[in-house]
């Protein structure tokens, strides 16, 4: 009987991807993947060290599968992501039940690793390899609709709060040829949407032609013209007028940037090490705007990074009320061992960084609703992507904008994958509710 394997995915998209190749490999290998925690031989946990809350949680989900290992001896437990690359020296005198510890460009030794977990030995591979790209491995999707493809992997950009660049090492890029394949066979094989990923998109290069990321996009919209294509993270120093132009020419590159802006303060952004101003930023937006005037727009926001003031902080919501974002995701600082901002003083204190995140979530709350308020009316193309979470006569999808839209679907006459278009009657801060329209 083939031995089962359960994942659990934790963090950012990239993650998503990741899981995706561990299946493959693993399948390959003969392992069956499983949906069920109890029933497997192996669980996995591909982490996310980012923020330690996001650790804290992972390490107390370790904590709850000690019942398993109780029950089932030869259970053993797996850390992939960037938890792995992070923890490798300390997680197994913090959790004696990990048995194996993997990285993020060592997946492919998985089944040398689980060997030796089975011979009753712990196993361990955590290199950064600068050449793993992965481009060989086909992902093992199972969604038929919504796909992710890594186009690169890693971050150069050492922005002073960030653990990603030590735990995902140096940036790499897919080939373009191989990568326009992958999503002309997902085309074929009936995938309506593809999501490119990287750490910082911006950065890709094809190493044998010099393609960079508008030439990829501009390759791919023109080879899968029926598909949707979105693309994260961009960084806003390497948003080039030629990306922008590329996003507005094509109908099937989707109006949606997410661009982490992370402080509006000058003096933070420099201390960040994110290589732009404020200004400079705003003249991005002025200029993405001018290019795509429906698009909608998301960013990532640090409160109570070290030495932050609170002139720096009005500053942030100042560029908020500027931008008038549809969407962000919002964090208070979290100190990363191992970081240029891990050697600052971290004098903040946490009920001023939370008071200060709280203050960046309300104003951001109002500027969504009013935003979304001004969707009434509106039409948008929608693809569907299940039931709604709220009632089964209604189902759910997203905008070429990304956004969230309700609408019945009364006897589920519209299929998931299908792509429909809703008018829209009224709102929240974070869902559009409409009407399919024939
Ligand atoms: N503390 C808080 N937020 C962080 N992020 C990255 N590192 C940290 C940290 N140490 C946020 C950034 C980034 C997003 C993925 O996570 O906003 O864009
Ligand atoms: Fe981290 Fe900055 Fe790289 Fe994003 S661009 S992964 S925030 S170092």
């Amino acid at each position: 009987m083939p031995k089962k394997v359960y994942i659990e995915t934790y963090g950012c998209q990239m993650n998503l991807g990741d899981t995706e190749i561990v299946r493959s490999v693993l399948v390959d290998a003969g392992y069956e993947m499983t949906d069920s925690a109890e029933s497997a031989d192996y669980i996995l946990m591909n982490t996310c060290s980012v923020r330690d809350n996001a650790e804290r949680k992972i390490l107390e989900k370790l904590t709850h599968f000690k019942r398993f290992k109780k029950k089932n001896r030869n259970l053993r437990v797996g850390l992939l992501g960037c938890m792995a690359k992070r923890m490798r020296e300390t997680i197994f005198e913090q959790r004696d039940i990990v048995d194996l510890v993997v990285g993020p460009d060592e997946y492919r030794r998985l089944p040398e690793i689980f060997a030796i977990a089975e011979g009753g030995e712990k196993g361990i591979a955590v290199r950064l390899i600068t050449a793993e790209t992965y481009d060989d491995i086909e992902p093992l999707r199972t969604d038929g609709r919504s796909a992710w493809i890594a186009i690169m992997r890693g971050c150069n950009n050492f922005c002073s709060y960030c653990i990603v660049p030590y735990t995902r090492g140096r940036e790499r890029s897919r080939p373009a040829d191989s990568l326009v394949k992958e999503i002309e066979k997902l085309a074929r094989d009936g995938y309506r949407e593809v999501t490119m990923l990287g750490q910082n998109v911006n950065s890709y290069r094809d190493e044998t032609t010099g393609a960079d990321f508008a030439d990829l996009l501009a390759r791919t919209a023109e080879a899968v013209p029926d598909m949707w294509i979105r693309y994260v993270t961009s960084h806003p120093r390497d948003m080039s007028d030629r990306l922008i132009e590329t996003m507005a020419r094509f109908g099937n590159i989707c109006k949606y940037i997410h661009l982490p802006v992370q402080s509006g303060s000058d003096r933070v952004l420099s201390m960040m090490n994110r290589g732009y101003t404020a200004e400079h930023y705003l003249g991005r937006i002025k200029k993405i705007r001018e290019a795509m005037p429906n698009v909608a727009l998301s960013t990532d926001i640090i409160a109570g990074f070290p030495g932050e003031t609170l002139d720096d902080h009005r500053r942030t919501l100042e560029i908020l009320e500027q931008v008038r974002y549809d969407g962000a995701y919002m964090f208070r600082y979290s100190p990363r061992e191992g970081t240029k901002a891990w050697d600052m003083p971290d004098d903040v204190p946490e009920e001023e960084k939370i008071r200060r995140l709280n203050e960046i979530i309300d104003l951001q709350q109002k500027i969504s609703k009013e935003i979304n308020k001004g969707e009434t009316g509106r039409l948008h193309k929608v693809l569907v992507e299940g039931e709604s979470k709220r009632s089964k006569e209604d189902s759910q999808g997203r905008s070429d904008t990304n956004k969230l839209v309700i609408f019945p679907n009364p006897d589920g006459a519209i299929k998931v994958g299908e792509f429909v278009k809703v008018r829209i009657q009224r709102s929240t801060a974070a869902t559009l509710f409409g009407e399919i329209v024939k």
